[in-house]
């Protein structure tokens, strides 16, 4: 069977749209009609007059989707697709936390779950981090920045500003050795290093560009440099490749593949499409809650 021509039949059909993350495979991306990082993607939720959304990412991204724009039916591909990072936090010890910090306000990164984003006062994506952070602390609040340690702690590196930090982290960008960038250095002396803020400070530091998915692929698309060491999950060489074909990617390691992301496949994206199972819900008043602290992160974006 030719998955794409099938997919494209079916989307039509039932008024689907297909969104994907920079993470997922190169099939997946280029049969997506929105590709975007988890800013954009959650924006797009918020816009779409589809009735199905069809999403080719992670469990906290159809769930941040489905909470956006209850009304459609949001479908994953992979059930079993999560994310390292987002279980990292439970609902349980956020709501000890803020027994023990009741003044604290909670910034949660976009990577947790539902029920951890509905204790939160504020969402933010490795986008728009900095600048929520900035808003909370310009206004004199203690802030609590969750689950991600390395974004915690490179906003407060440029910022010049302390707050607490979860322990929390994404395991494929934390565990990238910066031997590994110097090693690379050697080897392509010209080439500009570019880095996604969920790395440790000490590859940061390294970096000559800091920033999401989409704001590293906008860099290399201005940047006058032809050539990029890529700090970040392998997925987004495709767009950048796709985006710069005189340019050269040379992706920092190997073991810089998310496997939660490379689950989708073209087969899994026709089958929820056809069958339209795979279906997220949220609880009504966790939805509710977290609603609010996603449309204030959409609000100070
Ligand atoms: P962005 O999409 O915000 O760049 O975050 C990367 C990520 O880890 C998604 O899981
Ligand atoms: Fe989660 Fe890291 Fe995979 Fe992103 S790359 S989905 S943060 S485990």
């Amino acid at each position: 069977m030719n998955y794409v021509d099938e997919i494209k039949r079916l989307k039509q059909e039932k008024n689907a749209v297909i969104l994907a993350h920079y993470y997922q495979e190169k099939e997946i991306q280029d049969i997506a009609d929105y590709l975007g990082d988890s800013l954009k993607l959650a924006q797009i939720a918020t816009q779409t007059d589809a009735d199905i959304i069809v999403f080719c990412g992670v469990h906290f991204m159809a769930e941040t989707a489905k909470i956006l724009n209850p009304s459609k039916k949001v479908l994953l591909p992979v059930m079993k697709a999560g994310c390292k990072m987002a279980d990292m936090i439970s609902p349980s010890a956020l709501k000890r936390y803020k027994e023990e910090h009741p003044d604290t306000k909670i910034i949660t990164y976009v990577n947790s779950t539902a029920s951890v984003k509905a204790l939160s006062d504020c969402i933010c994506t490795s986008t728009n981090a900095l600048k929520i952070i900035h808003h909370y602390l310009d206004q004199g609040d203690s802030i609590l920045y969750c689950p991600d340690q390395n974004l915690g702690k490179y906003a407060m590196k440029q910022g010049g500003v302390s707050f607490d930090v979860w322990d929390g982290c994404c395991p494929i960008h934390h565990f990238l050795d910066p031997k590994k960038i110097i090693t690379m250095k050697k080897k392509y002396p010209n080439a500009c290093v570019i880095a996604h803020p969920e790395c440790k400070l000490d590859i940061l530091e390294l970096a000559d560009y800091v920033g999401s998915t989409k704001q590293m692929l906008d860099y290399t698309i201005q940047s006058e440099c032809k050539e990029f060491i890529v700090c970040t999950e392998k997925g987004v060489l495709h767009a950048m490749e796709k985006a710069c074909p005189d340019k050269k990617f040379y992706l920092a390691s190997q073991t810089l593949s998310c496997s939660n992301m490379k689950y989708t496949t073209l087969k899994e994206v026709y089958e929820v499409l056809k069958n339209e199972t795979n279906e997220i819900f949220v609880e009504e008043e966790i939805a509710k809650s977290a609603k609010k602290a996603l449309d204030e992160m959409l609000k100070l974006s």
